[in-house]
């Protein structure tokens, strides 16, 4: 009998089952709830919570074949040992794939996704700019073991050469602001080096990353792909299958794969992914546009109270909705709307550091893209931030009654109501 639990084989990290469905034959909300419909082998309709780490192999020694002598990849669905593949995951993957375009992998978390993409990818020179600090650490770790470069995103292009990356995260943490993946993509190429984008901030529904040029993408599944606040997750996928097959080998020995419970309630939310993100997409775009036609009246008026209370406490707002300029080709990058997340610059840091405290329905808390909202005094976990910045990620909440809530949280702040 083949023992792979050391190590690297074809049975241990076969790919998950292609669905009949795809991205071209039925829409998103079908794919993102039929999908793994080919994996239902017994008649309940919620799939099962697999806990096992380890599956028996067949009983009948005729039916065993050793590693050596296995050509094919193993029948849908069938597992050995759960750091290579389990069941609960490679559903997961399996509805993952139509939704991104790609096969994929998935991880314990999302920086766990970045990690592996750059023992993978293993490039000389980095350019990264804006985005999640955490990112930036995994990079300084690759950084560490083998003496790469990392440059700024929009270095020359010269500094980039064969097999690097370009490491681009829009939209980006934690402005919600967007940048151009064609652009970049198009650097990126010129030089030979890859585009690795992190689309955490926009996810399937909202952005397509390698219909832009991406050749690998990343996503942090414990944002809007979990959706609930309750797991952590990470995935990476790209179109070449010979690269998702070595990603499965390394992710064996990296050991970072997801747990069986994440992978049970990753699927349970992949169900609702495409009414979550448009509902918060929509909330969040008509907050941002209230904040900013408020900031933008020139002599707010009784009528519309609501102006001044803003222009008291607020100094910007910032969302790639408000990105004006840049519309021809944002809309092209993500024609459904910018996400949830958004970000207010008050006037003054003792402002930023008790908006939270006046809200109600918005939670004080990091992360993003969940079903509830979050607003965050960025400075809590960013070192660097300008700290009269508040970082928001809207939920699924009414808006009417999320408007009302930071309006009401405005107005405690600036005339001392609940002081
Ligand atoms: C853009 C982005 N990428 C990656 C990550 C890391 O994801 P995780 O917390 O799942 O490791 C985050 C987390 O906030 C993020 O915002």
């Amino acid at each position: 009998m083949a023992n792979t639990e050391g190590g690297i084989s074809t049975i241990a990290n076969k790919a998950p089952p292609k669905s009949f469905l795809s991205a071209e034959s039925h829409a998103t909300s079908t794919v993102a709830v039929h999908a793994d419909d080919i994996l239902n082998a017994s008649a309940d309709v919620a799939p099962a919570l697999h806990v096992s780490t380890t599956f028996r192999y067949a009983s009948n020694p005729d039916d065993l074949v050793s590693t050596r002598d296995l050509k094919g990849p193993l029948p849908n669905d069938t597992h050995i040992y759960s750091r290579h593949t389990a069941p609960n995951s490679t559903r997961l993957e399996t509805i993952l794939q139509p939704l991104l375009h790609a096969p994929c992998c998935t991880y314990s978390s999302g920086l766990a996704a970045v990690h592996a993409a750059y023992v993978f990818l293993k490039p000389r020179v980095i350019a990264n700019g804006c985005g999640y600090m955490g990112c930036q650490g995994v990079i300084d770790m690759h950084q560490k073991l083998t003496g790469a470069k990392v440059v700024g995103l929009d270095c020359a292009p010269e500094e980039l050469g064969k097999g690097d990356v370009v490491h681009l995260e829009t939209p980006f943490n934690p402005t919600g602001e967007a940048v151009s993946i064609r652009k970049y993509a198009e650097k990126a190429h010129a030089q030979g080096a890859y585009l690795l984008v992190d689309s955490t901030f926009g996810p399937p529904g909202l952005q397509e990353p390698f219909g832009l040029g991406a050749d690998m993408v990343m996503h942090s599944g414990t944002k809007y792909l979990g959706g609930h606040s309750d797991m952590l997750c990470g995935v990476l996928a790209a179109q070449r299958d010979d690269w998702v097959k070595t990603l499965r080998e390394e992710r064996t020995y990296l050991g970072s794969v997801m747990g069986n419970m994440e992978g049970w309630l990753g699927v349970r939310s992949l169900r609702t992914l495409g009414l979550r993100v448009e509902r918060q997409s929509a909330n969040a775009e008509k907050l941002v546009n209230w904040l900013y036609s408020s900031l933008h009246r020139e002599s707010p008026d009784d009528e519309n109270a609501s102006g001044k209370v803003v222009q008291k406490g607020v100094m910007e707002v910032q969302h790639a909705s408000l990105q004006h300029k840049d519309m021809e080709w944002l809309k092209e990058q993500m024609p459904n709307g910018f996400g949830s997340v958004f970000a207010i610059t008050m006037q003054t840091e003792d402002l930023a550091r008790k908006l939270a405290s006046r809200t109600k329905l918005f939670h004080h808390a990091t992360s993003l893209g969940s079903v509830e909202s979050l607003i965050e005094w960025r400075a809590m976990s960013d070192k660097m931030i300008d700290r009269r910045l508040v970082r928001v990620s809207v939920g699924i909440e009414a808006y009417e009654d999320l408007k009302e809530d930071l309006l009401s949280a405005f107005k405690s702040l600036t005339d001392g109501s609940a002081e």
